[in-house]
């Protein structure tokens, strides 16, 4: 199907199905139990409404932005997955091509199909790339890991730690023994046929705590990420144990079935730990007094005695993506960028570099749309007040 009958992300989901084997579809659009917090993340956002303003001037519009200091035509990147071979023969380096066509950031898995050095090597101009890391167990390998991260020059770890041992994913599991797991780095091959979940999860160490932080600092210094937080108190712990940042993520629903989601999380640290945030995304959602008394004002001024943070401490979110419009509400609560898994593998499988081109295009023009017709002309200008929660 020529990529021109695409118009939206979802369509990429549906031809993906299509083309899918059994396995490759069982794997990437399954998640745990009931696929009930699958589900949450792209529901949540429909809970939130705009507040747009209107006649303010947006022809000119700026969709850029700076994450983790690297240069991003649209606040979004390519959240890690493993497998991307599962859905076309080159894979990952797919979307490294098609993230340097487009300048945007991608994250690629501790068990992508492509090996980090092929995947470095398709590099154009040293674009970014981040690694996503799980822990072996032995220790001796997941330094041998971090040590190669650094000399191949990624800029970025975003460790992740939602899933010491895998969920139940059901769809994989019925369409296990079709599947031989792949050498990777990062686990050893146990030899038996498995669900690709299953092969996958044999080497993370589900006894990793908030002390290995140090050892992982201690081995390089790139900034690290823990992604896979789901509540304020573990945010306000990553950065009490000297994490850079958090993704607010659930692993795509594929983990604890029923938790909470990314866009919540955030929800809860603007209520219960709003120090987190950067200044002017502490005030309230919704209408404010200030901004009615002077209506002229696009955002409220910052809050009084607000002062930034001691270090620098990042908050991005993930899951349920699948619009500009759900990237723009994230960041009008205060994300500085959000991740996209699932769309990502799918564009790839339907297009190859071209998909994955096409992807971000679609991403770009619907939130240099929502922008507009949001009454903003950079990601700046962006503010809780230009959203609302609709409560249940
Ligand atoms: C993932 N995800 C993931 N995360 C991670 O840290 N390491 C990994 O290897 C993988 N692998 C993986 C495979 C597949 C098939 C999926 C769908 C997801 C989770 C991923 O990074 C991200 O958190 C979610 O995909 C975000 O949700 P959406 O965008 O898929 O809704």
């Amino acid at each position: 199907k020529g990529l021109g009958q695409i118009i939206n992300m979802r369509d990429f989901e549906k031809h993906a199905e299509e083309l899918c084997s059994k396995v490759a579809w069982g794997y990437y659009a399954s998640a745990a139990d009931d696929e009930i917090t699958k589900e949450t993340n792209n529901t949540d956002y429909k809970k939130i409404r705009f507040r747009p303003r209107v006649l303010r001037p947006v022809k000119e519009v700026d969709s850029s932005t700076k994450i983790l200091g690297y240069d991003s035509t649209i606040p979004l990147w390519i959240s890690p997955a493993a497998m991307a071979k599962l859905g076309h023969p080159d894979g990952e380096v797919n979307l490294t091509k098609g993230a340097a066509a487009t300048g945007i950031i991608q994250c690629i898995s501790s068990f992508a199909s492509c090996s980090v050095e092929e995947i470095a090597a398709a590099r154009t101009n040293n674009q970014p790339l981040f690694f996503q890391l799980y822990v072996n167990s032995k220790r001796h390998l997941a330094k041998e890991v971090i040590s190669k991260i650094n000399r191949l020059g990624f800029n970025a770890i975003l460790l992740t730690v939602d899933a010491p041992v895998g969920g139940k994913r059901e769809r994989d599991i019925r369409v296990k023994g079709e599947f031989e797991a792949p050498k990777s780095d990062a686990y050893d091959k146990q030899g038996d046929t498995k669900g690709v979940a299953e092969a996958i999860f044999s080497a993370v160490d589900p006894d990793l705590n908030w002390k290995d932080l140090k050892w992982i600092r201690e081995q390089t210094d790139l900034p690290i990420i823990i992604k896979g937080v789901q509540t304020v108190e573990d945010a306000v712990q990553a950065y009490k144990y000297g994490a850079d940042g958090v993704v607010l993520s659930n692993h795509g629903g594929r983990q604890l079935d029923t938790s909470s989601t990314g866009i919540s999380t955030l929800l809860e640290i603007r209520k219960h730990a709003p120090f987190l945030l950067r200044p002017e995304y502490r005030i309230p959602h919704g209408p404010s007094k200030e901004l009615v008394q002077n209506p002229d004002l696009l955002v409220p001024s910052l809050p009084a005695n607000e002062k930034p943070l001691e270090r620098k401490f990042s908050i991005f979110v993930d899951g349920g993506i699948w619009r500009g419009t759900d990237v723009v509400k994230a960041l009008c609560l205060g994300a500085e960028a959000v991740g996209v898994g699932r769309g990502f593998l799918f564009a790839q499988t339907v297009g190859g570099v071209d998909g994955a081109i096409h992807a971000v295009k679609i991403f770009e023009s619907e939130i240099q749309l929502a922008m507009r017709l949001l009454g903003a002309n950079k990601l700046s200008d962006l503010r809780p007040s230009m959203v609302d929660v609709v409560e249940n």
